[in-house]
């Protein structure tokens, strides 16, 4: 559902007014570099969730694209709180877009401007609203994640994006919520849109990031819980087979939050539903994310300044 008002270069525009022209470098080349980012209703009003990791990554995703990024962090984080602000949500998903402009043709693009929007927009569960309490059904994709040095996995580069597509593409073709993809060498990556875990005999495996996975927010965040719940989590290669004998299972990511998964390739994981380890990281991911028990790690940004007491 569209918002009122979009921030673009540093001042905010209808919703209606936010377009491009068609030589927009970025459409063509996919030369663009964006953040997903969740702001979550608490008691305390709107929460923006781990704002400051999603601007960094942002930045260093234009470094890595080489697009020359005019604002600062802070430029950056104040932009994203007045928008939610202005669009007046409660709850949202909020897209900054840095992307290189009309102008030039031709594959180098540095002459072309960059140009940079923020839109925000209401966005309920990305897996089906079933999915975090079932959990979802996948496939291991065909389609592999990209070699390391052909793409830059660590950034969230748009044209990179093909390749999620193709995995999701296939997985909805073949009736499976998500693809799971693997790594050049043929050990687990992640899927279109979401990091990896599992979990066997109560240790927790997740690919490293030398395996062409992004760094996700949410998989930081799965991590930080489980160390405080003390389990033993393992950065290795993940063999496909794995995925077979693995007890639980499940995908992190601001659109799919913590997901379990209840099969891979028809094969139930564990008991085919959630299990022990993914329910626990649920309810402290969501406890926190809900406003509804202390936030300990400072994840949460507040949209509305609480009142200043008398
Ligand atoms: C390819 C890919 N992997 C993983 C993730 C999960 O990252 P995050 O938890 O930061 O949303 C995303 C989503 O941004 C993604 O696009």
């Amino acid at each position: 559902m569209p918002s009122e008002f979009i921030w673009r270069n540093g001042q905010f525009i209808k919703w209606e007014e936010a377009t491009v022209h068609v030589t927009t470098h970025a459409l063509h080349y996919g030369s663009s570099v964006f953040e997903g980012i969740r702001a979550y209703a608490t008691p305390q009003g709107p929460a923006v969730f781990r704002m400051q990791p999603h601007t960094r990554r942002l930045i260093n995703s234009c470094k890595i694209a080489r697009l020359e990024l005019p604002y600062s962090e802070n430029d950056i984080n104040s932009a994203i709180v007045e928008t939610i602000r202005r669009n007046k949500h409660e709850a949202c998903y909020v897209r900054p877009l840095v992307y290189r402009g009309a102008g030039a043709i031709g594959l180098e693009g540095r002459k072309n401007p960059v140009e940079m929007v923020i839109f925000t927009m209401e966005w309920g569960r990305y897996l089906g609203s079933e999915a975090i309490d079932n959990g979802v059904d996948v496939q291991v994709s065909s389609w592999r994640r990209m070699a390391p040095d052909t793409f830059a996995s660590l950034a969230k580069i748009g044209g990179q994006y093909i390749n999620s597509q193709f995995v999701s593409m296939e997985a909805h073709d073949n009736g499976f919520a998500e693809g799971i993809a693997l790594d050049i060498n043929g050990y687990v990556s992640e899927g279109a849109g979401e990091n990896l875990f599992v979990i066997i005999d109560e240790v927790v495996y997740t690919p490293g990031v030398w395996q062409s996975i992004l760094s996700g927010v949410t998989r930081d965040s799965a991590l930080t819980i489980l160390r405080d719940l003390g389990y033993s989590i393992r950065y290795e290669p993940i063999a496909r087979e794995m995925l077979y004998i693995a007890d639980e299972m499940f995908f992190t990511g601001t659109a799919a939050e913590i997901t379990p998964i209840r099969s891979v390739d028809r094969q139930p994981v564990g008991a085919g539903k959630p299990g022990t380890i993914t329910k626990a990281v649920q309810e402290a991911f969501f406890a926190i994310t809900s406003g509804q028990k202390a936030d300990p790690y400072g994840w949460l940004t507040l949209v509305r300044q609480p009142e200043a007491a008398d």
